[in-house]
């Protein structure tokens, strides 16, 4: 079960790294929230302290006061747009960006346009006219909206956010392309070598066989046919490994004789409680395989489906041409099924609930069929105690 563990430590990971950084979003964002609440309350009040002035200049008869107010209140707001208007009904503006020389058609559509969004978003506030002897001769409105500096911080933790979000999407698949890179690299390698290794003792047993059929004190000949059987499949797994090792060329075959030449490999090797089946509609259904590795999927299927079959039970392989230019192979067991969480995983290299498995049977049936043979491979049902469906989708032989 060690393998299984470190499989789903891997997982475990990824999800701490997902949590952890949508914390860090969720608390960036919050402190951004925090920070932009206080400045709309600071600009409301400079606001207030801006409307309080005018209203002051307005009333007041005073040069030099007014001088005083204008200067250091009124010209200090640069940053806030603003705009008011008087009791004449005369808008007056500050920090919008408005040229002098633009025609006042212009000019007046900017400042409309401007307005009701101030509109839209606080509430103005009220300047009270007076006349000398103190009484309320009208009112004027002051309307303002976010400073640039506050609608930038608005933004700010959101363009961050994407920033880096884009960042680590790009560095991500940056860094699965070099693992796909190097986990191709170990398969190819590991197949070729191998291949390369069995070759020879491969030849050498091919000429002790030989040799050994050829004497004549050897009573038992049975042992030679065995012996020959066994260098056949010896023959078959080193074509095998070195096929996965190079590009392999597909070639049109019939699939049910390939799929009739494993059923017949494995019957003698399976227990005879399990019962092998091979359906099709028509004796011949061609697609486009290479026959070694195709053959290797399906021992791969039938092997997992006897596992999971355990004592008694069928594997039942249905050969049927599908639509669109498909070939499909079912291969159906009556085995304890897989548990629907588990599904999207037994393709992964490494995933095994086996006490002897590699969880390696699958992932090279995937490789296989996706890689070599541009096919599809999936789990096309399944239920816990009812058994499973594993499809294969292969192309149809160019006619
Ligand atoms: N027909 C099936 N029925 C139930 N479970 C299956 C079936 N086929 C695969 N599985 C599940 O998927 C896992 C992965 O299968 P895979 O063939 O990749 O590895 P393995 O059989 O465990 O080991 P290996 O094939 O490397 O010896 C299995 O351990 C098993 O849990
Ligand atoms: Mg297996």
């Amino acid at each position: 079960m060690a393998r299984t563990e470190s499989y789903s430590g891997n997982t475990n990971l990824k999800w701490i790294v997902l949590g952890v950084s949508i914390l860090i979003s969720i608390g960036s964002i919050y402190y951004t929230d925090v920070l932009v609440d206080e400045l709309k309350q600071r600009e409301r009040q400079q606001v207030e302290l801006f409307a309080k002035a005018l209203e002051y200049t307005l009333n007041e008869q005073s040069n030099d006061n007014i001088l005083f107010v204008t200067d250091e209140i009124i010209f200090k707001n640069n940053s806030i747009p603003t705009i008011w208007i008087t009791k004449d009904g005369d808008y007056q503006h500050r920090n919008i960006d408005i040229k002098d020389d633009w025609p006042p058609a212009r000019k007046k559509k900017v400042l409309e346009e401007s307005l009701q969004e101030m509109r839209a978003r606080y509430e103005p506030i009220q300047m009270t006219y007076r006349n000398e002897n103190g009484e309320v001769e009208n009112y004027g409105y002051v309307y303002y909206k976010n400073s640039f500096l506050l609608t930038q911080l608005i933004y700010y933790p959101f363009i961050q956010l994407s920033v880096i979000a884009v960042f680590a999407f790009i560095s991500y698949l940056a860094f699965n392309y070099s693992k796909v890179a190097e986990q191709n690299q170990v398969w190819v390698g590991l197949a070729k070598e191998t291949a390369h290794q069995l070759g020879t003792p491969l030849s050498s047993l091919m000429a002790w066989a030989e040799v050994l059929r050829d004497d004549p004190n050897l009573k038992n000949k049975e042992i030679v046919d065995e012996l020959e059987k066994d260098i056949r499949k010896l023959t078959i797994v080193t074509e095998r490994f070195s096929s996965i090792g190079s590009v392999p060329a597909l070639k049109p075959e019939n699939v049910v004789a390939l799929v009739n030449n494993v059923v017949h490999y494995l019957r003698p090797r399976v227990s005879s409680k399990i019962k092998i089946e091979v359906f099709s509609l028509s004796e011949n259904i061609q697609a486009n395989v290479h026959a070694p590795l195709f053959e290797w999927v399906l021992e791969n299927l039938c092997k997992n489906a006897v596992d999971a079959i355990g004592a008694t039970g069928t594997i039942a392989i249905k050969i049927l041409r599908g639509s669109e230019s498909k070939v499909y192979i079912d291969v159906s067991d009556t085995g304890k099924g897989i548990a629907r969480s588990k599904i999207p995983m037994v393709f992964k290299p490494g995933f095994t609930t086996k006490k002897r498995g590699w969880g390696l049977g699958l992932a090279l049936a995937k490789r296989i069929i996706e890689n070599y043979h541009k096919g599809r491979i999936f789990v096309k049902s399944s239920e816990e105690n009812q058994g499973t469906t594993f499809r294969i989708a292969l192309n149809t032989a160019p006619l």
